[in-house]
């Protein structure tokens, strides 16, 4: 998820871990209890600066570190009869867990290995390699994308393995080397394995959305949003070429002019409101008791207001992206000298595809809205919306992780969402229909809203980390 400002901003600022544990099996929902051996397991796992810059520039050193402290880690994981391990593509890893009831559908749970560059120059509070504890709070890079998943995941079968536990349902465990930039050597082979074995899948989980407290507007209480698709994207470069000349005599329309006319038009124009087409509908009915009034109202009728609701969501940025493709010029170009008139002029649009639409069609429109031969338009880069996956009362996947959820949440509601970030988990759209991103961790404004609680109130006793506050 390093592509999402978001998620960015929350890792500089407020980093910190919650070590939860969802146990994804029938009946056997545990939460493993906080303990220093876990904490300080993570915390190696945070210092070793498994750095991904580009597909092609990765820390090999770090990576297989990091292999090294999985099998010191976890020595049952790695010992049991029941699990199998292999290292795919070098650095990335595959477990394979046997049921003891072969005939059930085996799902995967995912998660990734690498973290993007972090300099100490951004602003840390602690080095980013440090693994720093103040206040509880654990500081680093990869606390919470996506290493606290790694470590969570096969500390869980760690814990459930000593404690005897056979799952009947069998399943896998992937982690990625090279998530950050694009998981073509990870992901994509152990994709590639799974398919050579005839692998069928029930449902796969990875990272994506997550609980948010005080990040909806409206939203009374924290929410699970799982993921259930991922946006589209397209990246389009639009360019005026004319002939260069002297801005003594320059012509009516400079290049310039064209193009900033073309995209003043694409920003004019916003896709059309698909509010209530996409897998947003969902998240609106399954959240809408928890609503304030009068949205509470508006979005239990969606029926009937779904325009409405659209258009009130339309009126802010943080909102907008649920109601349509966003369209968001991100570069302009032309011009190297203030006497002469440039020849090319050209510019980047970057939009984010709703689920109710594709790619082609968000072409077709930025073709008719430019409406200008002089003005090409090429397509950088681009792919359709994910499928939207299941979540209704009889999805399988959905809810057996919203169960997990509940158990060890038992405050929140649960409700299906979209993101507009990808992973590694888009590589396995071909094996399983029914991909679901969530990890099982309380989002920031929780824990930005409880210290100003506490300082306001003028306390002094020592905070208690989240795990121990809240569930
Ligand atoms: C790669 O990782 C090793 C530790 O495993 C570290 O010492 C080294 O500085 C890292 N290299 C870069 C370029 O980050
Ligand atoms: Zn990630």
């Amino acid at each position: 998820l390093s592509k999402q400002y978001f998620y960015r901003e929350m890792l500089l600022r407020f980093l910190w871990l919650i070590v939860a544990v969802l146990c994804l099996s029938r009946g056997t929902n545990k939460r493993v209890a906080r303990s220093p051996s876990q904490w300080s397991r993570t915390r190696k796992a945070i210092r070793i600066p498994t750095v991904s810059y580009s597909p092609t520039d990765i820390n090999a050193t770090a990576l297989h570190e990091f292999s090294r402290l999985l099998r010191k880690a976890f020595p049952t994981v790695f010992s049991s009869s029941l699990v199998q391990h292999e290292v795919v593509a070098d650095y990335s890893h595959l477990f394979t867990v046997q049921g003891s009831q072969p005939d059930l559908v085996p799902y995967m749970l995912l998660a990734h290995i690498d973290v993007v560059p972090a300099s100490e120059s951004d602003g840390w509070d602690a080095p980013p390699f440090s693994a720093k504890e103040i206040d509880n709070f654990i500081y680093g890079r990869g606390t919470l994308d996506d290493k606290e998943c790694v470590m969570g995941m096969l500390q869980a079968l760690e814990y459930l393995l000593l404690k005897g536990y056979r799952p009947q349902r069998g399943f896998y465990i992937g982690l990625g080397h090279d998530e950050e930039v694009s998981g073509l050597n990870g992901a994509l082979n152990i994709v590639r394995l799974l398919k050579q074995r005839n692998v069928h899948l029930s449902f796969l989980l990875d990272e994506g959305l997550l609980v948010v407290d005080g990040v909806m507007k409206g939203l009374d209480g924290p929410a699970a949003l799982i993921g259930v698709s991922e946006k589209g994207s397209a990246t389009v470069k639009l360019s005026v070429t004319s002939a260069p000349g002297h801005s003594s005599m320059p012509p009516r329309e400079s290049s310039i002019g064209i193009l900033a006319a073309a995209v003043k038009r694409l920003e004019d124009n916003p896709m059309p409101m698909l509010f209530g087409q996409g897998p947003e509908r969902g998240t609106f009915e399954h959240l809408a008791h928890k609503f304030i009034f009068p949205i509470r109202f508006l979005a239990s009728n969606l029926w009937l207001f779904a325009p409405i609701v659209g258009r009130l969501l339309a009126l802010k940025p943080e909102t907008n992206a649920f109601s349509r493709t966003t369209t968001a010029v991100t570069m302009f170009n032309a011009g190297v000298k203030v006497n002469v008139l440039p020849s090319v002029a050209e510019a980047y649009v970057n939009f984010r595809i709703h689920s109710a639409q594709s790619l082609q069609e968000v072409l077709d429109l930025v073709d008719s809205t430019v409406g200008d031969q002089r003005v090409k338009v090429e397509v950088v880069d681009g792919f359709d919306p994910l499928p939207v996956s299941s979540y209704s009362e009889t999805s399988y996947g959905f809810q057996i992780i919203k169960k997990s959820i509940l158990d060890v949440f038992p405050q929140l509601t649960v409700a299906p969402g979209i993101c507009v970030a990808n992973t590694d988990s888009r590589h396995f759209k071909d094996l399983v229909a029914d991909i679901y991103r969530f990890i099982p961790i309380w989002l920031v404004q929780y824990i930005g809203r409880l210290l100003e609680r506490t300082l306001l109130q003028g306390q002094s006793q020592h905070l208690q980390p989240p795990l121990k506050t809240k569930p």
